[in-house]
This record gives C-alpha cells, structure tokens and sequence, in this order.
C-alpha cells in the first residue's frame, strides 16, 4: 500500500527574540507568573519584511534541502495558518510562487492551532489517493499581528514562526513497521467557538481583529480532548503508549503538555517540548518542534512519533508517524 514518508523537514524564525522580561514594562506581568503558568520564556517575534509567506517560505527551502530536492519535484503545497498575508489568494500560492513552483496545485488549511495536524492528515489522503506524490506541508503564523498588546491574559503567550514537512509517496506492507503517516484522528466541536476567536473578519466586521480568548475554559478542556483523540490514534494504530519513540505535542503551555502525557502514560524523556523556546506558534507549533528534535538528533528514521494539537474552534486531533 501506499504510505506518505517524511522526506525532509525544516523551520524558519523571525530574527527578534522577545524575552518575558521585555513585556514588564508593557503590561502588568512577570517573568515569573509567566514561566510559572505556561513555562514559556521567549518567543520569535516579526519584523515588517517578515510575514507567514515569507517565514513559509524560508521553512518550506530548509525542508526541501533536507530531502534533497527542489521545488521543481512537489507536486503540492499544504500551508496550515490562520494569519495569512492577505484575506486571498492562499499564502500558500504566494510561497508556491516565491519558491518558483508554477506546476502542481497550493492551497491554505485553516484550523487554528489543530492546522498542521490537519494538513498531514490531509496531505496523506491526497498521496494516497494518488493526486499527488510529493507534498510540502507547512505551519506558518505571524500571530503577533493578532494580539492585543494591551492585553496581559494574551499577549505574552504567542509568538511567529514557520515549520515544515516533505512528504513523499513510498511502499508500505500496511502494517506498523512501515515507514510515514499510519493513523489520524481529526476533530471539531463549534459549541466552543466563543473561547478562542479572533473578533474581527472580512465578512462581519471588515477588519482583521484581535485574539480573545477565555484561557480557563481552554485548558479546562484542553487535556481531555487531546488524550482521547489520542487514544483513538492508538486503538486505530493497535498500539500503546509504550511503543511510542516520541511525543511532539502542540506547544501552547507546559501544564498542559505535562498533564495529558501523565494522563497518556507517556514517560517524560519521550516528550519533546520548545514552548519555553518558541511560546505558542499555533499551526507552526508542531513543525517547529519536530525541526529541533530532529535537528538534535533526537527524532531518527524509523522512530514511531506521535503529533497532537487542540486549539480555535474548538478543532483537536493527532497523527502517528513512523519517522
Ligand atoms: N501576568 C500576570 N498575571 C496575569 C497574566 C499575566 N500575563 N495574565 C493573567 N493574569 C492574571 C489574571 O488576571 C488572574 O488574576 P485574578 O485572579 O486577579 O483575576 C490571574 O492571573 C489568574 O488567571 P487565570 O486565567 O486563572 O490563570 P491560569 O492559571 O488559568 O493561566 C493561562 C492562564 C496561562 C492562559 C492558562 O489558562 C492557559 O494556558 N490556558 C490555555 C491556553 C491555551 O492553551 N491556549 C492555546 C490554545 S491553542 C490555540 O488555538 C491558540
């Protein structure tokens, strides 16, 4: 059978670093409460001339050079954000076209903080459905463009970056051992659409908007629907805990990473964590933290990798790979 292989993968983050004691003149907040609550400790921030094309772009080279190919061998681009660089075209045609790509068909995912998991998921149906055979999934975010600067419970949470995965169409026996994407679960709950949102928008109000959201609520029910999309990963997959390489969660707070693992019965040397490092990228979260892991020598081929996200929406779910 058909199985979607990681090729290559890469990332891309703003030059400005923004520590948490940068904020202690902006805000009523501390280093402390902020390492304390979520266990962030800096975040990538962007400049004008840096937007999710081009953060998008710069990860979508580094992953292409990681596989050993150009442009010219995709034959699609996945690009998971929320923060496009224009209400349309897709920012993913406008990387397409800086990459010089001007076959093959790009288009933008749009579940939040849940986007790059949706987007493997999706790029694997495409490969094995036969519409394509190589595909560059991205997650880019430049959400310091949505935040409330004045606003404490927010602002210090996010930050901007890009990360992203080639995956290649290869031969699987259709069992565990093979090499790419294995299981998927994917879901989405409107009830919550209130508790994180963005108040603005081209068809109500004509603007952009800032970021709101009820953080209680979120983490409220945060650990409960990413353990049980998990757990449906693992039934669907016939395997447990146990046999996991690596954990790569969405990175949005270290409480939250902790407690589902605990939950899961995931050791924690097998958790891979860079919120203190990147704060929350959303739909550029789980790349990013896939591009260090690999990076360090961590994640290696043949390795079984989980990947897992919740965010807007609420959309939650989690993919397994067999690295
Ligand atoms: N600095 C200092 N104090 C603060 C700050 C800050 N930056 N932000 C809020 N506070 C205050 C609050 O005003 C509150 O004060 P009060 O008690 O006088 O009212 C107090 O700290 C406690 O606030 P809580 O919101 O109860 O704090 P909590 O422990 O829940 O931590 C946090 C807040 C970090 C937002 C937490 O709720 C959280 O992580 N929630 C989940 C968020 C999340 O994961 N979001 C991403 C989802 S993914 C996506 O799609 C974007």
């Amino acid at each position: 059978m058909i199985r979607s292989v990681v090729r290559g993968s890469g990332a891309a983050l703003p030059r400005r670093i923004m520590k948490n004691a940068d904020f202690e003149g902006m805000v009523e907040t501390s280093d402390e409460w902020i390492v304390q609550r979520t266990g962030i400790r800096q975040r990538h921030v962007a400049a004008d001339d840096e937007t999710t094309a081009s953060l998008g772009e710069a990860a979508a080279r580094a992953a292409l050079e990681s596989a050993g190919l150009t442009a010219a061998d995709i034959d699609l681009i996945v690009l998971a954000t929320s923060t496009p660089n224009n209400t349309f075209p897709a920012t993913a045609v406008e990387i397409q076209n800086r990459l010089g790509m001007h076959h093959g068909f790009a288009f933008d995912m749009q579940a939040v903080c849940s986007g790059f998991v949706y987007a493997v998921a999706t790029a694997d149906l495409y490969i094995r459905g036969g519409l394509a055979r190589r595909v560059l999934v991205i997650g880019s975010e430049t959400f310091s463009r949505i935040l409330d600067w004045n606003d404490r419970s927010t602002c210090v949470l996010f930050g901007d970056g890009a990360g992203a995965l080639v995956l290649e169409a290869g031969e699987g026996a259709g069992s565990i051992t093979d090499r790419g994407v294995l299981a998927a679960s994917l879901r989405s709950d409107g009830t919550h659409k209130d508790k994180l949102f963005v108040d603005g928008g081209p068809s109500t109000t004509g603007t952009v908007g800032h970021l709101r959201m009820e953080g209680r609520e979120v983490f409220k029910h945060a650990v409960g629907m990413i353990t049980d999309v998990i757990e449906a990963t693992f039934s669907q997959a016939g395997i447990t805990a146990a046999d996991l390489d690596w954990f790569v969660p969405h990175q949005a707070n270290k409480r939250i990473i902790d407690a589902s693992a605990k939950k899961l019965g995931i050791a924690e040397q097998k958790v891979v964590v860079t919120v203190d490092l990147h704060g929350n990228t959303s739909a550029a979260s789980v790349p990013l933290a896939l591009s260090v892991a690999v990076a360090d020598g961590r994640i290696k081929k043949g390795d079984l990798v989980l990947l897992e996200a919740m965010g807007g929406g609420f959309t939650w779910g989690a993919v397994l790979v067999r690295w």
